[in-house]
């Protein structure tokens, strides 16, 4: 099968289109064939092998994982024996970052319970937006954030993957959400339903009067001292942006003046892929894809990523063969 390889930390250019040998299932897992994968922030980092903790687990010399790939959407091609959920022609998604990754490619194979059925109401290529990005968005505003119906959120980095989940599920949680994003983003922000924006180049919002009870923050850019100013009582403050001052400040103001300040880590499950599916099929999440490639474009994919400016996910769609051949016939200058 065809795979995008990274025998190496490096840049994207060291990403290679390679043939390798197909996975071939375990027993509790699954093969299935990838219709479409899409780009974490997760892979970035892996590429790079920065910052330095993500080679303690990813390989400290050399990546372990060496095709990327978290979030995939794809078709059930073959079961293990002691597989009892899914079935052959199952459309499923599911997301890979604990289990190795390997979605930068034709197929993938992984413990049944990564997965879940793919929401009916949505393309392939929509669904490959949703594991990674979306789940972080559900686990750290309603786990860590114990979001309420009613309550005031602001929403730190809401025009990128994470954040244009967080505003829509803020939304479906009842919550009144105030989106900080950069002019261009605006209005996306408000068609995904935020009730109020704030242009972070013209204005801070660490330095306003506005308070709220929950702030989710994917830039950290702020210190815990301003973000504590505009956290009312007993807010809530959650950042998926891991910071040191969020770990040790965040804990003391936790004891000092009843504020939760806490940095936290997403882990896909079951349930919560579930969980996102039925908010899809209701019209309550619904992905924007700012941009799709195929595998031979991961490289160019990388690179828009690393730039962290995106305003929405970037999505890897598979080819069919006959589209890989109409496209040799072109120059990448002419795919753009
Ligand atoms: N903790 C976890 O489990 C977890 C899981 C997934 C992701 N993450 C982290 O979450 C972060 C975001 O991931 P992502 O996938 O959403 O990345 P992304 O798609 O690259 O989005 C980042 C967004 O941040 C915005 N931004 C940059 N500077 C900003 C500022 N000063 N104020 C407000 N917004 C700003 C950018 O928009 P503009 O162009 O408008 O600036 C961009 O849309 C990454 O650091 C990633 O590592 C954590």
């Amino acid at each position: 099968m065809k795979a995008i390889v990274n025998e190496r930390y490096g840049s994207p250019d060291i990403l290679e289109l390679r043939e390798v040998v197909s996975p071939v299932p375990k027993p509790n897992e699954v093969l299935v064939k990838v219709e479409a994968t899409s780009v974490n922030r997760a892979d970035w980092y892996m590429l790079r092998g920065e910052p330095f903790p993500v080679r303690l687990a990813g390989g400290l010399f050399k990546p372990k994982h060496q095709v990327l790939g978290a979030d995939i959407a794809g078709v059930v091609e073959q079961v293990g024996s002691k597989v009892t959920q899914l079935k052959p022609g199952d459309e499923v998604f599911g997301d890979l970052s604990g289990a190795g990754f390997g979605g930068f490619a034709e197929y993938v194979a992984a413990d049944e319970k990564l997965f879940a059925k793919k929401p009916s109401t949505l393309t392939f290529e929509e669904t490959a937006a949703l594991p990674m990005a979306a789940v972080t968005a559900l686990q750290g505003l309603r786990d860590i954030g114990k979001i309420k119906a009613g309550q005031d959120v602001l929403i730190n980095g809401a025009s990128g993957g994470v954040g244009g989940f967080a505003i829509q599920i803020a939304k479906a949680f009842g919550a009144k959400v105030t989106a900080v994003c950069s002019t261009k983003k605006m209005e996306n922000a408000f068609a995904q339903g935020a009730d109020e924006v704030i242009d972070y180049t013209v204005q801070d919002f660490t330095k306003a009067e506005r308070q709220y009870d929950l702030i989710f923050d994917v830039v950290g850019n702020h210190s815990v001292n301003a973000i504590s100013r505009v956290l009312k009582r007993k807010g809530t403050y959650v950042s998926a942006a891991f910071s040191m001052a969020a770990l040790f400040l965040g804990f003391w103001k936790s004891i000092t003046e009843g504020k939760k300040m806490t940095n936290f880590l997403a882990k896909t499950n079951q349930a919560d892929l579930q969980f996102i599916c039925t908010l899809a099929e209701v019209g309550k999440l619904k992905p924007v894809v700012e941009s799709t490639f195929t595998l031979g474009d991961v490289t160019e994919a990388m690179h828009t990523i690393g730039k962290g400016s995106s305003s929405g996910k970037l999505v890897i769609v598979l080819e069919k063969p006959f589209q890989a051949k109409e496209r040799e016939k072109t120059t990448p200058q002419q795919r753009i």
